[in-house]
């Protein structure tokens, strides 16, 4: 074939092959194939030389017509795609604002999160200041300065997990009375609240639960005081009816020593299942601060007197809230967690 011929072979098959490019990459590609430095059309000029003279203006000529017209028809081909493209993109972007946006779940504060939070503000309305004392704790501030030394049987109350000779974990948060009044000389009024840990483990207990603990020392406190703000707190955390009672107990930081009883918000105190038939629920240990405790802290006990008290912030929760086992507290399963939102 002469060369010319294949010249206008070459055009037909470059605007064929431009025809059928589905997108504007593959006719760059194309394009190159054919105008490209090492492209088909460059190829004819580089044959320039193998045709006789006599030819070679036409010849020249022809390759140079052929470039423009294909550098035209692929500039046209190209702008055509890329408009499509452009306009494929615009509707594929486009939002369709009636459409339902995606939900996000809103988390709920966990059940003892809530309740911890609503005892600090009960007491907090009191006047008291929120101490947070260590959960790694050393046996004196544990026990001994609580009056509960080396020997003594009510060690026997609470199983500590020992870290060695020196630490342990604390059992009770009563160790943020020592840390505190070790400090500060009365008037105090202190809520302390935090992790405890002992090795109990059933549908009642866990080897860790939440305390908060309570501490009033000044001129003339006597158990009336702690009575008369335990009563207030059940009326907030339970029912507006809800009552306290003192039944004598055993501690060994406090003397007198109490177990504080409210009255069963869920039968009103008529006596149901929940509190055995007795109207009564058992909350929180609490009593006077024992002379050798204040001594201990180097607080005078011919002077100064006091209160305590300590609650289990899981058993709380699972009073107000009608929880029957204390592992539902620790399992974060969505389902029970959910249950817990706060209406406002
Ligand atoms: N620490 C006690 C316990 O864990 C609770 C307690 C009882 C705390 C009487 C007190 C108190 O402050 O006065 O069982």
């Amino acid at each position: 074939m002469d060369d010319e011929k294949e010249l206008d072979e070459v055009l037909k098959e470059a605007i064929k092959e431009a025809e059928e490019a589905e997108s504007s990459r593959v006719l760059y590609e194309k394009k190159m194939r054919f105008l490209g430095r090492m492209g088909i059309v460059m190829n004819f000029m580089k044959r320039m030389k193998d045709v006789p003279p006599e030819k070679r203006p036409s010849f020249g000529k022809k390759v140079n017509a052929i470039r423009d017209r294909l550098e035209e028809e692929f500039a046209a081909f190209e702008e055509k795609l890329k408009k499509r493209e452009l306009e494929k993109k615009i509707a594929e972007e486009n939002v369709d604002v009636t459409m339902p946006g995606k939900r996000r779940k809103a988390g709920a504060l966990h059940p003892v999160s809530l309740v911890k939070a609503e005892l600090i503000d009960i007491f907090a309305g009191m006047g008291f200041e929120i101490f947070e004392g260590p959960e790694i704790e050393t046996d004196y501030y544990n026990f001994t300065a609580l009056n509960t030394p080396e020997d003594h049987p009510a060690r026997d109350m609470q199983d500590t997990f020992y870290l060695n000779d020196k630490f342990l974990l604390r059992t009770q948060t009563s160790a943020g009375q020592i840390r505190l009044m070790e400090k500060k000389q009365p008037p105090i009024k202190m809520l302390s609240p935090g992790r405890v840990f002992r090795s109990d483990d059933d549908a009642t207990h866990s080897p860790m639960f939440h305390q908060m603990e309570g501490l009033v020392v000044d001129d003339h406190i006597t158990l009336c005081d702690l009575k008369g703000m335990l009563d207030e707190f059940a009326r907030v955390m339970f029912s507006k009816t809800s009552k306290t009672r003192l039944r004598p107990s055993y501690f060994p930081f406090t003397e007198p020593s109490v177990e504080v009883d409210v009255s069963c918000a869920a039968c009103g105190g008529k006596g149901c299942s929940l509190c055995k038939g007795t109207g009564w629920i058992e909350v929180l240990g609490a009593g006077m601060v024992n002379r050798r405790v204040l001594e201990n802290c180097g607080i005078d006990p011919d002077k100064y007197t006091g209160f305590a008290f300590g609650m289990g912030v899981e058993r709380i929760a699972m009073l107000k809230y009608g929880i029957n086992n204390i592992k539902l507290l620790t399992e974060n399963d969505t389902r029970f967690l959910g249950q817990f939102k706060e209406e406002n």
